[in-house]
């Protein structure tokens, strides 16, 4: 099969998109909750120009993103970086609605030139047991991400004036979570942070969790949330998602450029995991490949990249019939984390983005 997309290229498909979208419409409808589109995911121009119709805004991370957000529509930044420049720290203070900070440090040194110019908060790691990938894996005990919840509360109730202008608490905890995740993190709010949430204007969530996969339980979700509003009604629940968003919006198509015979056979194609799929070698993960068989066949393949790294190798997989160059090999539900880590390696070019 041939694409009739220039090569390689991720190609998005508005439908797709609208369908997540639309999921989290009925989540704001039904939950009032504040959902901000995490930009590192995903930021093309034009499938942004469509999030940002249903978002209410962008979770940033620095001045490039900020620049990035202001092309579109908004009505909400929130900042938050493991780290940020002192350079930086005011400028994103002054474009933003809430800001949070990862440790105590920079806490202290920022918190009271910022408190006048956006809602500030801080990162907890509420090291909830979860099963999660470890590249993903922010709670953690030994986790850089947030200062740990039991350091927090210790900090906390030692000297509360620390925390003066403290208005929010911002948890990204999960990585590919279920509903049930969530409930464990309301749960760890409602019993740990009884003395603080009185005094809090709102809640970060963060990302993670699986909002538009079919096995998510919308209704536990909007049971759960309304539950922890009508206890807490003065605090403003945020959730920052990004692969939810572009989850099974679109693929990415490439071409078969060279076979060398061999068991399996080698297939060179015109992409590359270092250049166009970083986020497969971060995540180890397997890739879905459209149109192999889900039994052992006689057209087995190793499909590689074009780079010169001898592991730039995406993976052993069997087809229904024998492959041809200059066909186009498809890899499923590829826009998230994937065009966001493009680089130009070994005088690649990265690959094209198509909306249709
Ligand atoms: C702080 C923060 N919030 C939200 C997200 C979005 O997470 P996801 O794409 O898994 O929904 C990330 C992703 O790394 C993150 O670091």
């Amino acid at each position: 099969m041939q694409s009739r997309y220039p090569s390689p290229c991720f190609v998005m498909e508005k439908k797709k998109l609208d369908k997540n979208l639309k999921i989290f419409s009925i989540l704001k409808e039904k939950t009032n909750i504040t959902w901000l589109y995490t930009l590192k995911c995903f930021h093309e121009s034009e499938g942004l120009a469509h999030i940002s119709h249903v978002s209410s805004g962008f979770s940033i991370g620095n001045l490039n993103e900020l620049s990035l957000a202001k092309k579109h529509q908004y009505t909400h930044i929130h900042s938050y970086a493991p780290a940020f420049y002192e350079e930086e720290v005011t400028l994103l203070a002054d474009a933003s609605d809430t800001m949070s900070f990862n440790s105590l440090r920079q806490w202290i040194k920022y918190s009271k030139q910022c408190q006048a110019k956006t809602s500030l908060g801080i990162r907890i790691n509420p090291q909830l047991s979860l099963s999660q990938p470890s590249y993903c894996d922010t709670s953690h005990k030994k986790s850089r991400l947030g200062m740990s919840y039991m350091h927090f509360i210790s900090e906390y109730n030692k000297d509360s004036q620390t925390f003066e202008y403290l208005e929010g608490l911002h948890f990204h905890a999960f990585c590919h979570q279920e509903v049930s995740a969530l409930t464990i993190l309301l749960t760890h709010i409602m019993k740990y942070y009884t003395h603080i949430l009185p005094k809090l204007k709102w809640i970060n969530l963060g990302g993670g969790q699986n909002f538009t996969h079919t096995s998510y339980d919308i209704e536990v979700f909007i049971a759960c949330i309304n539950h922890f509003h009508h206890q807490y009604p003065h605090i403003r629940l945020y959730f920052e998602p990004g692969s939810s968003i572009v989850h099974n919006t679109g693929y990415f198509t490439c071409t078969i450029l060279d076979i060398i015979e061999d068991n399996p056979s080698k297939v060179i194609l015109d992409t590359s995991i270092e250049s166009h799929l970083l986020d497969v070698a971060i995540t180890k993960q397997s890739l879905n490949v459209k149109g192999i068989s889900k039994t052992k066949t006689p057209y087995v393949y190793e499909l590689t990249g074009m780079s010169c790294i001898a592991g730039d190798i995406i993976g052993i997989y069997y087809f229904d019939k024998p492959l041809d160059i200059g066909e186009n090999i498809i890899f499923e539900n590829m826009m998230g984390y994937t065009l966001v880590k493009q680089n130009t390696f070994n005088g690649i070019n990265k690959a094209n983005f198509v909306l249709i």
